[in-house]
């Protein structure tokens, strides 16, 4: 029996490990909270922070020598690629290497890798300081993004045209960073697309291709509140084969062999740039969720057969059918949540894949800019993706969450 290592037992990396003991894997799964909930359902654990790749990697050869081989190591929600990578290097596991990992989480090495390489980036640059921020926005106007180097979930990133005081602008960015850089870019108008593709020996297959969905632009701007996704696309053929093509060059050229990629796509005049690919599952519910039920392919299946050596077939990770999917997220008013519910309703309704409160009585629902404000989500299907949307907005009328 093959042993997988999950690096995160939070909630996400739940649904994640049930699927790899149901492919009958043998799990262990490693955490920074000794009550995470990943623990109850693996069949061994060790405590560390999935942030810290030393104690990670400490902590799978100890498990090793204790317990007996781990023949993987893969990640679920959760943003940890050096992790994983460093646990591959030490324990000798398939993976991608530390370089690409590194690549991975720096977007500025990241997009100098990828102008390096021919593939269509924004205009960027490193910003030092405000003052030097001040100069940029001179030099080139106010169509601009600024953002944390080494973030995620979208904090301190911003559009300096909707932002009145640059000098606060870049503080906002710069404390979100671990390492303190900042960076700005061209802001980039258009449709955006989310994919997730499987490398397998350099070949890039991409079933995952959603259309992201940004209503809420003007409302949260400066900041950039995703709140939901369209399966499958609205894109024209031609597009959608050019945003595969650029995201199969961009994996090429973090040196991502073989492995999972996530990407974050602009599609600017016709044009098709690349913001940001990870190398790693995506978070949320776009892999575990919304790939299977849009195309019938086991995507984390994949992932975990790749993390373990074992082989991955072009059949595995080629979409069966297309089905209409509607992802939203509910997005309540900043503060205390203060009572919560209407969800068994909301999955009466035909259509209604999972309507699921996130957010409990009593957690704080912060404003848009720190992290993803939402409390639900709602997963809907139909005959026409006109059928799926109205059954996704019903199932969001039903869902009650009040803060104050
Ligand atoms: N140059 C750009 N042009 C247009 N939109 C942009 C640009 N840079 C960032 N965005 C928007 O802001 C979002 C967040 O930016 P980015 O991916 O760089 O940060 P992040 O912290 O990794 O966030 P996330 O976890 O949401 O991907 C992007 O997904 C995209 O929608
Ligand atoms: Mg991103």
């Amino acid at each position: 029996m093959k042993t997988l290592l999950i690096v995160s037992g939070g909630i996400e990396a739940c649904h994640g490990i049930r699927h790899a003991k149901d492919m009958g894997f043998k799990v262990v799964c490693s955490d920074a909270n000794p009550e995470a909930p990943g623990f109850d359902l693996a069949d061994g654990h060790f405590v560390a922070s999935t942030y810290d790749a030393e104690a990670t990697a400490a902590g799978a050869e100890e498990y090793v020598r204790k317990h007996g081989p781990i023949d993987g190591v893969t990640t679920i929600g959760a943003d940890v690629p050096l992790t994983v990578a460093t646990v591959a290097a030490r324990l000798k596991l398939p993976g991608i290497s530390l370089a690409s990992a590194r690549l991975a989480t720096d977007k500025l090495a990241m997009k100098e890798q990828f102008a390096k390489c021919g593939v269509p980036v924004p205009w960027f640059s490193a910003v030092a300081s405000a003052e030097d921020l001040l100069k940029i926005v001179k030099a080139r106007g106010r169509n601009l993004v600024i953002k944390p180097v080494d973030s995620r979930g979208s904090r301190g990133v911003q559009r300096l045209s909707h932002v009145a005081d640059l000098p606060a602008a870049f503080v906002f960015a710069h404390d979100y960073s671990p390492t303190h850089r900042v960076m700005v870019e061209e802001y980039l108008d258009g449709p955006q697309v989310s994919t997730e593709s499987t490398v397998i020996n350099g070949r890039c297959f991409t079933p995952g291709f959603s259309d992201r969905n940004y209503e809420y632009l003007d409302t949260y701007a400066p900041f950039f509140i995703e709140n939901g996704g369209d399966l499958p696309s609205h894109l024209p053929q031609a597009i959608q084969d050019e945003v595969k093509d650029v995201v199969a060059r961009a994996a090429a050229a973090l040196g991502v062999e073989t492995g999972t990629v996530k990407g974050d796509i602009v599609v600017h005049d016709g044009k098709v740039f690349v913001i940001e690919l990870a190398a790693r599952l995506s978070g949320g519910f776009f892999c575990s969720r919304e790939i299977p039920l849009n195309t019938g392919v086991d995507f984390i299946g994949a992932a975990f057969r790749l993390a373990l050596g074992l082989p991955v077939t072009e059949e595995g990770v080629t979409p069966k059918y297309q089905r209409h999917i509607i992802q939203r997220y509910v997005i309540p008013k900043p503060g205390t949540v203060v009572s919560i519910g209407g969800n068994e309703e909301a999955l009466k309704i035909p259509g209604v894949i999972e309507a699921f409160i996130t957010a409990k009585s009593g957690d704080v629902i912060p404003p848009a800019g720190d992290k993803r404000p939402s409390a639900a989500m709602v997963l809907a299907t139909g005959e026409t993706r006109d059928q799926a949307l109205e059954a996704a907005k019903a199932a969001i009328a039903k869902l009650a969450i009040v803060t104050a």
